[in-house]
């Protein structure tokens, strides 16, 4: 089984990208052949900053390996790295209507706080589609708001086969119902374009800053606190231990605990959830060459599956010479 994700080195990672999307790809890599990318082609829509980008894929390179990506067993690289992408992106796109593209809420949402209406930003689909058929995925892990963009990527896949003969494998999305849509300081989905995240590693005094300032209501300490909807529940059953979680819902129920001591106790948790990935990041800041590596060492594997998948799709829709297809179909 193959397994693929891709993260946007646009920003720094939150607790969104963390649980709906990083620790469940960590998690399926003792489960299949896993292949993980930073996609900077795709970060090219917003970050139009040489020097930023560069930094930014450093960083989340360092980000995703702290927090448990395990070169052994997945292969991860920097989507640019295998620019055969871009190729089948454009082949691709020559199949994909304009009203599936059309129809995508997130060209839609990004427009609306005020990112450029480029043509990459409306094609984006088409070049992640290229990411999910160009090494033979299965499986691809995402969060919720992905979803409609796995769906583009299998009607694709399919008008693909319908006009050139069987070439793509469809994949699935794997949403992990529990953590699919992680909410932010102020109840909404967590996000960097709503300004209301908290960062993996951001350093203590800025984390307890931010936990202390998530919105709540005005319940005196000694009342029961409304528990529906509560961000400051819904993060901490991410971080703490089953019985601290318990302990918590129950100061909830009962009352008797004001916000500030909730929040006090969820800072705690944060701060210790990841207290190991922050030591093994600085491990990996010491060496950057390492992690230079990696990533050459991921893009060589990514390539040579890459080649393969688009000699079977040149030879398919006519471009270059012919192969028995019958030979490298999946
Ligand atoms: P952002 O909304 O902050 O720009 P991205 O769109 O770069 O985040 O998302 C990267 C990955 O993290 C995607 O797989 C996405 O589904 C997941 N993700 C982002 N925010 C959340 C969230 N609040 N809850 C769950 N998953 C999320
Ligand atoms: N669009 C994804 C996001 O914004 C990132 C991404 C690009 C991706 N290509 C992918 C995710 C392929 C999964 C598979 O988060």
């Amino acid at each position: 089984m193959r397994i693929l994700s891709g993260i946007q080195p646009s920003g720094t990672p939150h607790l969104g990208n963390y649980f709906g999307m990083m620790k469940p790809a960590i998690e399926l890599q003792e489960r299949g052949e896993a292949y993980y990318f930073i996609a900077d082609f795709h970060a090219l829509t917003t970050v139009q900053n040489a020097a930023a980008l560069r930094v930014n894929v450093h960083e989340l390179a360092l980000d995703f390996l702290a927090c448990g990506l395990d070169p052994a067993r997945s292969v991860f690289f920097r989507q640019s790295d295998v620019p055969q992408v871009a190729e089948l992106a454009w082949i691709l796109s020559t199949v994909t209507p304009m009203g599936l593209l059309e129809r995508c809420h997130s060209f839609k949402d990004k427009t609306s706080r005020g990112i450029a209406p480029s043509h990459g930003l409306f094609a984006y689909p088409v070049l992640m589609a290229a990411d999910i058929l160009i090494y033979d995925s299965d499986i691809v892990p995402v969060g919720r708001d992905q979803k409609q963009h796995l769906e583009v990527t299998r009607d694709i896949a399919i008008k693909m086969n319908e006009t050139f003969g069987s070439i793509f494998k469809l994949p699935e999305p794997a949403i992990q119902e529990s953590t699919a849509v992680v909410p932010g300081l102020d109840g909404a989905k967590m996000s960097k374009s709503y300004h209301n995240t908290i960062d993996l590693f951001a350093p203590e005094n800025v984390l307890r800053k931010k936990i202390m300032g998530i919105k709540t209501d005005s319940t005196p300490v000694e009342e029961p606190k409304p528990m529906e909807g509560s961000v400051i529940l819904a993060l901490h059953k991410l971080v703490a231990s089953e019985a601290d979680h318990l302990a918590m819902e129950n100061d909830f129920r009962v009352g008797g605990a004001g916000y500030g001591d909730l929040k006090k106790r969820l800072f705690g948790a944060v701060w210790e959830y990841f207290a190991p990935f922050r030591a093994k990041r600085v491990e990996l800041e010491a060496d950057p060459g390492h992690v230079e590596k990696i990533l050459a060492d991921g893009a060589q594997k990514a390539a040579t599956v890459a080649d393969g998948v688009m000699r079977r799709v040149r030879s398919a829709v006519g471009i270059g010479p012919g192969i028995d297809n019958a030979a490298t179909r999946p």
